[in-house]
């Protein structure tokens, strides 16, 4: 089952009024969204997926709590126009807990996981047209060099590139095991000893099959956008450039104008619109660390919407 990380301090954050509008965009197995169901008695909930078995689960439990809450299965960089066709113009919070869940990640079929034999298929939404298998079998090594070092942080990301383009020349590479062979081959024996010498590499193609980076901006900027006065946005992440996206477009937009910087008497128009809740990121309770070794990199921003 998915372990709902940081889940109190998500729904403090949100700032939950009973009569509020708000949006889930990140849906997966219900654990934030049920909880806000619970509390939003007279309001409603707009929850995003773009994995039909995780919506699928969680609209069965959903339906035991409320009925005031609809599902929409979309890429959340489409919420604000699928809201603005329901005539959606404002909500009073918004949450993104971002990444892939523990049943995605645990599922024997879904390719996510090197753990388990399986197809490398790795996406969220099974009507992408790119799944992992095209992009370690197509993409050139200079490409995959990149993505595997930027996006995985993984310091042998060379001559894991260079062994994938080699073995690929003899057969198409289709399974996750055959993945983590090449990857064991490709750094020094008492490196794979360590954490598991795949979890980089994975994570990075990952990355680029869902294009979670790619998103995220447009899709943060959006989110602000349809903040009614006094709205907060959550957003969890699990990934350095990630959380690094998420703090710079929070900096610039809670930041006045350089130029107006240090004035006596600022237009009102040049204060920002929105404000930081948590000046510090918000990182999971030890206790949550015991129970959910997953959460390690969690790390949770907070900003309301002032003017
Ligand atoms: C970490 S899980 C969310 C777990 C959820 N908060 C819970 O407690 O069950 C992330 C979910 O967001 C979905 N997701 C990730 N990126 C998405 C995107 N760009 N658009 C729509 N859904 C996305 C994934 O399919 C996954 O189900």
């Amino acid at each position: 089952m998915h372990y709902t990380v940081m889940k109190e301090e998500s729904i403090l954050g949100l700032n939950l009024h009973e009569d509020g509008v708000y949006v889930d965009c990140t849906l997966g197995y219900a654990g934030d969204s049920g909880e806000i169901l619970k509390r939003v008695k007279k309001g409603f909930l707009f929850a995003f997926d773009q994995d039909d078995e995780a919506i699928a689960w969680s609209y069965n439990l959903l339906k035991t709590i409320g009925e005031n809450f609809l599902i929409i299965k979309s890429n959340f960089l489409y919420m604000k126009e699928e809201l603005q066709k329901r005539n959606i113009q404002g909500v009073d919070g918004i949450l993104f807990d971002l990444g892939v869940s523990s049943p995605q990640l645990d599922n024997d079929y879904r390719g996510f996981s090197y753990h388990k034999d399986a197809y490398l298929d790795m996406r969220m939404d099974k009507n992408n047209p790119i799944s992992a298998m095209d992009v370690i079998n197509t993409y050139d090594e200079a490409h995959l060099r990149d993505i595997i070092f930027r996006f995985g942080e993984e310091k042998y990301a060379k001559s894991i590139a260079r062994n994938i383009v080699k073995e690929r020349q003899n057969k198409k590479i289709e399974t996750t095991f055959e993945l983590v062979d090449i990857i064991k081959k490709s750094m020094p024996y008492k490196e794979t000893l360590k954490s598991h010498p795949a979890r980089k590499t994975f994570q990075a193609i990952r990355i680029e099959v869902n294009h979670e980076l790619d998103i995220l901006e447009e899709s943060l900027r959006k989110a602000l956008s349809m903040l009614n006065i006094g709205g907060r946005l959550v957003v969890i992440t699990f990934h350095s450039l990630e959380d690094k996206i998420v703090k710079n477009v929070f900096r610039e937009v809670t930041s006045t104008p350089k130029f107006v910087r240090g004035l006596p008497n600022i237009s009102a128009e040049y204060l920002p619109d929105y404000a930081v809740i948590n000046k510090k990121v918000i990182t999971p309770t030890s206790k949550e660390l015991q129970e959910n070794n997953r959460s390690r990199s969690a790390k949770l921003r907070i900003i309301e919407r002032i003017k």
